[in-house]
């Protein structure tokens, strides 16, 4: 079995490429990436210089929109399954300069589905996300987002990913291209990129610099260790119905004020390092995942406890400092100057 996972130097696909060689390590996978400021070669070296591995593992800088790129990759793998994580993800980017997020998150997705049809019909899964249902209010603890919530997005972002999963029904009910979609809710782990919330607080907080919440802190997102983000796609992959959406969520939703206090206090900080900044455009309130279907018909469940997946976390960033400093430098500077100001 021969998987393309489109990606795969990011965090989720990275940590995606992880599980798949740990628990099918017989299975090949070719990660293809652009890398773009968010992709990082040296998550993936320990496989890369893996002399053992050169048989079950490839990887193709190439961009996912670039059809003579892909039509050549297709041909030569003939893969029997494609997973596209391949995305620009990032809200606040996506308020600054929506453009490229429509390239990469929509059409990319389409480029990849046409290559699926032209070359056998090629099962496509399509990692999504929670944010395309929109937000939730914060006084309604009892709503949930199922698998009918009906699109309704905020950011530039979403809706590229709310468009991409239109396209991706649309190509199974018109061409019948098998598909599968997953949407899940807030990831954390190791790799993340540090504009994110989680690991943009560690390392803020380890160089003693301001942590900016956005607002007053109060925004709710449900947090999910990523490994248990990789099992469930696995899942789907094997065992999920084709034509189905599936959402992803462990039920553990956080204020983001209450993440920033416990990073502080985890790595002995003052809370006074804690700076409000002007809210984010649009900001979704809460995002909160009804998991019902995927434990009912795949029996999944989140394993990671927060507390324990957290912890984990922070100690990856301790021991790991150089693979964050080497990519907090150069592209990284110059956004965070100009979204953050000095
Ligand atoms: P990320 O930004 O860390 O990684 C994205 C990867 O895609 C990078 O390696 C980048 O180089 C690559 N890439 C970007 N444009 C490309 C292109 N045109 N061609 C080829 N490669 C390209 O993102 P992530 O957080 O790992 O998210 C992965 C996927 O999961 C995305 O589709 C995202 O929408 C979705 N998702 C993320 C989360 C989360 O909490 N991070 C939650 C739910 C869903
Ligand atoms: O829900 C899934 C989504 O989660 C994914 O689809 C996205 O790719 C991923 O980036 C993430 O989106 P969010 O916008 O929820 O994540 P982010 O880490 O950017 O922000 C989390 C919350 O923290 C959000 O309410 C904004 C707030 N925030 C974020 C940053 C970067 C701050 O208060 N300060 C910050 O500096």
């Amino acid at each position: 079995m021969t998987m393309i996972v489109t990606g795969g130097a990011g965090f989720i696909g990275a940590n995606f490429i992880y599980y798949m060689r740990e628990n099918h390590p017989q299975e090949r996978v070719v990660c293809v990436d652009k890398l773009t400021y968010a992709g990082n070669l040296s998550t993936l070296r320990p496989i890369l210089e893996d002399p053992a591995a050169s048989e079950t593992f490839r990887f193709l800088r190439a961009d996912i929109c670039d059809r003579a790129a892909m039509q050549a990759l297709f041909e030569e793998e003939k893969p029997d399954c494609v997973v596209n994580f391949a995305a620009e993800s990032h809200v606040d980017r996506s308020i600054e300069d929506p453009e490229i997020f429509l390239k990469t998150n929509i059409l990319g997705t389409a480029v990849l589905m046409d290559m699926c049809r032209q070359y056998g019909n090629i099962r496509f899964h399509q990692v999504s996300t929670d944010e395309v249902y929109g937000d939730l209010p914060l006084d309604r603890p009892d709503l949930f987002f199922t698998e009918e919530t009906p699109i309704h997005t905020s950011s530039p972002y979403s809706t590229s990913k709310a468009s991409a999963d239109l396209l991706v029904m649309a190509y199974y009910r018109t061409y019948g291209l098998p598909v599968t979609i997953s949407r899940c809710s807030n990831n954390y782990g190791p790799y993340q990129f540090p504009e994110k919330l989680i690991p943009l607080m560690i390392a803020n907080a380890l160089e003693n610099k301001p942590l900016p919440v956005y607002g007053e802190g109060i925004n709710v997102r449900d947090w999910l260790y990523v490994g248990d983000h990789c099992r469930a796609i696995d899942l789907v992959l094997r065992g999920g119905r084709i034509g189905e959406v599936y959402n992803i969520g462990g039920h553990n939703e956080m204020r983001n004020i209450d993440i920033v206090r416990l990073i502080c206090r985890e790595l002995g900080k003052p809370e006074s390092l804690i700076t409000y900044v002007t809210d984010r455009k649009g900001h979704d309130q809460r995002y909160a995942i009804d998991p019902a279907k995927i434990h009912r018909e795949l029996g999944w469940l989140p394993e990671t406890r927060f507390a324990d997946g957290i912890v984990r976390t922070i100690r990856w960033y301790l021991d790991n400092r150089s693979w964050w400093e080497e990519i907090v430098s150069g592209e990284y500077r110059e956004y965070y100057r100009r979204h953050y100001g000095e």
